[in-house]
């Protein structure tokens, strides 16, 4: 009997989803596996929104952002486990490669083994458990990079502070890799609470020191020395309500209110989920998509395809749904900006 594996993307899309859709797919069809993506993520499984992957529909996706599945990060399963479970047995298959985040995987996990998965890690947040990155980080650092670098110009221009505001929830990396990469004067990062008094005095003396202008960039989580992250709002029935933004903005009004400095902000908000992925994002892509498809053939149930100490390798998936991966107070990267006298 031919074997047959269905392919979902949850949770909000990143750079490298195609990747992963392209070179999972065309390895398991060479091999005569039957294959089914399942559209919207969870929302498809509910709706039984499940169509055939051809191996002419995949070609070339790897280098488009978004998901050729589509997704959702707004529908639970949680209270719906049943119905879920109803829906899988209608498919028909032998089991599902998910590629999704925390809640995604957190989701599953509620249908306690009913449905034969293996795991994906992705979010652009680079901040999942039990890999050492996670594919469209570099992507989304690129976005803040190349942003960092241009702004810079305006700023410069107007003797101003642009201020970039990065995605990454509770976790630094986007702005912490983006910041670096275009050698940003201050990086601010929700795991590094930031001193106002330090943050103000040393904006004063760059200007004192004849700086024309100075590049901030803000992770949206990040906030001020005993004071709460920024909530731009909530979205209900999502496994993570609570979205984040709003501090690139309070900070510029304040910074002109204690500075002789002009600010404005920038949110760069989805543009970092957007890009074409970078090689970077690609290679890595294409080695977990090769690898899962070759853990689907063995029916490697429960494994997730992870990256560690350079390698693509392979774990439960219950180590992808730990408590948030944080930037940690001594790491290399935060040295190194210390030692470029960027204010962190
Ligand atoms: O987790 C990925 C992420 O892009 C976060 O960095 C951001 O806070 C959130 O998703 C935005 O979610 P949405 O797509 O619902 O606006």
């Amino acid at each position: 009997m031919t074997a047959k594996i269905a392919l979902m993307t949850g949770g909000g899309d990143a750079p490298g989803l195609n990747g992963i859709i392209e070179s999972a797919s065309k390895c398991l069809l060479q091999a005569g596996v039957e294959l089914v993506g399942i559209r919207d993520g969870f929302e498809g499984v509910f709706s039984g929104n499940f169509r055939p992957i051809t191996a002419r529909e995949v070609e070339g996706i790897h280098s488009q952002a978004g998901t050729y599945l589509g997704t959702s990060n707004k529908s639970a399963v949680k209270g719906r486990e049943a119905e879920f479970i109803a829906q899988w047995k209608k498919l028909g298959a032998d089991g599902l490669i998910v590629a999704g985040g925390d809640g995604t995987f957190a989701a599953l996990s509620s249908l306690g083994g009913a449905v034969p998965l293996l795991g994906v890690p992705k979010t652009i947040d680079n901040d999942l458990s039990g890999t050492d990155v996670t594919f469209g980080f570099d992507t989304a650092c690129s976005v803040v990079a190349d942003s960092v670098d241009a702004l810079r110009a305006t700023a410069d221009a107007h003797r101003r502070i642009m201020i970039v505001e990065t995605m990454g929830r509770t976790a630094g990396w986007i702005a912490l890799g983006g910041g670096l990469a275009s050698y940003a004067d201050v990086i601010l990062l929700p795991e590094r609470p930031f001193s106002r008094r330090a943050l103000v005095d040393f904006a004063k003396a760059r200007q004192q020191g004849g700086a024309r202008g100075l590049m901030i960039v803000v992770s949206e989580g990040a906030s001020a020395q005993g004071e709460d992250p920024t909530v731009a709002f909530r979205v209900e029935g999502s496994p993570e309500a609570v979205r984040l933004g709003g501090i690139a903005e309070r900070l510029a009004r304040w910074i002109e209110t204690e500075t002789a400095w002009e600010a404005r902000h920038v949110v760069l908000g989805h543009l970092q989920r957007s890009r074409q992925p970078t090689t970077t994002d690609r290679f890595l892509t294409l080695a977990m998509g090769v690898e899962v498809a070759r853990m689907a053939q063995e029916r490697a149930w429960g494994q997730a395809v992870v990256y560690r100490a350079g390698h693509v390798t392979r774990a439960p998936i219950t180590e992808l749904m730990g408590p948030p991966r944080r930037v940690p107070a001594d790491h290399r990267w935060v040295r190194m900006a210390q030692a470029l006298g960027i204010f962190i």
